[in-house]
């Protein structure tokens, strides 16, 4: 089967194409005919050698996120059907025609979204719906600025915070401000100008700027004593605040985010396709780091 990955680190042209063998299910596991594969910052960072400790060994294969159709079960595996289309959440391994998921991260497409929709939502909601819920505790009232708001995970905290009954200040660039805005935001701030207006104001600072790069400039909004959420790592911690890394622990499931949020009607931006080449991988990476995108970016890897 095609796969799109790479042998070793560096620039989005490391990104290539390369025949391996279809993956076997395991006991627990379904395999998947992917349709869209979504394409992540985390998948930037990897490629990039952000977190590697020693060079790759062999062939990666990026991708946390696809919509695609069971083809094959896995001998414990009694919830699903051959033929459901459904959202998988992987450690790697999405870029690719098949791809074998474990029960425990794969969810049937909610009805009501599309193949596309399905295939934008489930890695950055689930991530929105961890910060504010198993990271910050947002309680009703209070007030929280989010940094990158107008972002794919950004986004999902507006409408996941008004849905919980809090304030909601969004950072975005000023193109962005209409559009969060229409996602339920109180109030507004333009990342690129320098504005006192909610300085002190916010009980939650949740950070889900781009690689962390609004999180300095963020800080300014927390009130003394504030829970700072960082997604990407944490700021210079010059205030004293409650300093949170936002990286998910093994028990904030996929499943326990994704049942709650069936229940939230979350609207979604018309995702940028790419077709599934490595020419389409590498602009999808670069679109990503370059910001030119608005939605989220994913490789149409079989008509559906
Ligand atoms: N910890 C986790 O589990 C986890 C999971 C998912 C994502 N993340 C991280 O969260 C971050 C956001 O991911 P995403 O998928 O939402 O990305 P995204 O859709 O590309 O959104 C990026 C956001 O950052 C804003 N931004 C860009 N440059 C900025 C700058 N210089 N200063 C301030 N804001 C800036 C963008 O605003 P405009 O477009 O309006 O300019 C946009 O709102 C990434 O760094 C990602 O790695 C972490």
């Amino acid at each position: 089967m095609k796969s799109i990955g790479f042998e070793q680190y560096g620039e989005s042209t490391v990104l290539h194409e390369r025949d391996i063998a279809r993956p076997i299910p395991k006991e627990q596991q379904l395999v998947i005919e992917t349709l869209f594969a979504a394409v992540n910052v985390y998948d930037v960072e990897v490629r990039r050698g952000d977190f590697a400790a020693s060079p790759l060994e062999k062939w990666y294969v990026p991708g946390n996120e696809v919509v695609g159709k069971i083809v094959e079960k896995g001998r414990a595996v009694e919830a699903f059907s051959v033929g459901d289309i459904v959202i998988a959440k992987t450690a790697r391994g999405g870029y690719a025609e098949y791809v074998a998921a474990n029960q425990s991260h794969v969810f049937l497409k909610p009805a009501h979204m599309s193949n596309e929709q399905a295939a934008s939502f489930s890695h950055t909601a689930v991530t929105a719906y961890w910060a504010l819920h198993g990271f910050a505790k947002a309680q009703r009232g209070e007030t929280v600025a989010i940094l990158g708001a107008s972002g794919s995970v950004g986004s999902f905290a507006i409408q996941l915070a008004k849905a919980n009954g809090l304030h909601v200040i969004a950072v975005a660039s000023a193109k962005n401000e209409a559009y969060v805005r229409d996602l339920g935001a109180d109030d507004f701030v333009d990342y690129r100008k320098i504005d006192a207006t909610f300085d002190l104001t916010a009980d939650i600072v949740l950070d889900a700027s781009l690689l962390g790069k609004g999180g300095a400039a963020g800080v300014r909004y927390a009130k003394d004593g504030a829970r700072f959420i960082g997604l990407t790592g944490l700021p210079e911690q010059t205030r004293p605040l409650q300093w949170i890394d936002g990286q998910r622990t093994k028990d904030m499931t996929d499943k326990e985010a994704m049942t709650a949020l069936e229940h939230i009607p979350l609207r979604l931006r018309t995702p940028v396709i790419l077709p599934f080449t490595a020419a389409g991988a590498r602009e999808a990476h670069d679109m990503l780091m370059a910001g030119t995108h608005d939605g989220k970016v994913l490789l149409r890897v079989r008509e559906s």
